[in-house]
């Protein structure tokens, strides 16, 4: 082993933080971009299904809000590109990675959203999985990335409560009100579960990521810990969660619950869910839009750098 490799081995399992600065394994660094593109794209691809709503937001205070948390997660994707950055990747081709299809963004975001409930739900269950996730991850072993879920959590934090009180507030309204609530939490809570990714036993990077300390908790293992916080706030709020199987199991100490449709995620993944090719296009629709804008930054940026040499 040399010199280089012993400091990286080191750093890990003293749960030191690796730096850009120190010099990483090859799959360390492959997994580490994959991983920080992959969720800086569903934070992009993610403004989508809730951008649908803010010009029907039913009041100014929400349109208010929700304008802040589509902005927030503008800034959570550009973070993120800014980290996989100090690994050596390229924003302009991660790009285009996400728009050619060679790279994943999180499946939950090609669900449509049909109504204004769907925003409080994903607000709850979908902002509530990714916080489930990701705090986690704020102990990541890879430096820059931790430190950007630190502020990234406590975003998604505002969004999951202005979710929350959202639904709380149409639940205490009329019936239609509450069934549509009821019908938003029907659609989402199942497509929620399977954000966490495939179960342990088909997750072929689970077991590297977390010698490299890279997760700190399975898949199976976040998604146990969802679905037992999720379930008292479904009480609290008043649904029924679409699971006949969900039941407290006082041996495990956990919520039981009914099989996942891993077909589902599978189709969704590659590419055939409801909303993936709508998605898709948008974005590149909005990357092919801001071409002036890169070039006259770049432009710009060189006048700037000639002045300065002046
Ligand atoms: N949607 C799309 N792709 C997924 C999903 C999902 N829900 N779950 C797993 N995958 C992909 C993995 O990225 C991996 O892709 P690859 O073919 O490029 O290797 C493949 O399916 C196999 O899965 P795993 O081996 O379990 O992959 P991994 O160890 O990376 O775990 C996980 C997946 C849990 C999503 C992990 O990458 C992670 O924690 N990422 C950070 C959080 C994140 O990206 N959140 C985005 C949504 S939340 C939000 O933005 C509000």
């Amino acid at each position: 082993m040399s010199e280089l490799e012993r400091h990286f081995e080191a750093t890990i399992a003293a749960d030191h933080r690796i730096e850009p600065r120190d010099w990483v394994p090859e799959g360390y660094r492959k997994t580490m971009v994959r991983q920080i593109a992959q969720h800086a794209h569903s934070e992009i691809i993610g403004m989508q299904p809730e951008g649908n709503w803010i010009t029907r937001a039913p009041s100014l205070r929400r349109k208010a809000i929700l304008l802040a948390k589509v902005q927030d997660e503008a800034g959570h994707g550009l973070y993120l590109y800014s980290a996989a950055e100090t690994l050596g990747a390229d924003r302009g081709e991660l790009t285009e990675m996400l728009i050619s299809g060679r790279q994943k963004y999180s499946s939950i975001f090609n669900y449509p959203t049909l109504t204004f409930a769907d925003v409080g739900v994903i607000g709850w269950l979908v902002d509530g999985a990714a916080i489930c996730n990701q705090v986690p991850l704020c102990r990541s072993s890879y430096g820059p990335y931790a430190r950007a879920m630190i502020r990234i959590c406590k975003e998604e934090s505002f969004h999951q409560r202005q979710g929350y009180e959202l639904l709380l507030t149409l639940m205490r309204g009329t019936q239609a009100q509450r069934d549509m609530v009821q019908d938003a939490v029907n659609r989402w809570w199942w497509p929620s579960l399977m954000m966490f990714g495939p179960p342990d036993d088909a997750s072929p990077n689970t077991a590297q990521s977390m010698a490299w300390k890279i997760k700190r908790h399975t898949n199976d293992e976040l998604r146990q810990r969802f679905v037992d916080m999720s379930v008292p706030q479904a009480e609290k709020l008043g649904v029924t969660l679409p699971d006949p199987l969900l039941k407290w199991n006082a041996e495990r100490n956990h919520y039981d619950f009914g099989p996942i449709d891993w077909d589902e995620l599978k189709r969704v993944i590659s590419g055939d869910g409801p909303c993936n090719k709508e998605r898709i296009a948008n974005r590149r629709r909005a990357h092919e839009d801001g071409e002036w804008v890169r070039e006259a930054a770049l432009a710009h940026a060189a006048k700037r750098a000639d002045g300065n040499r002046a």
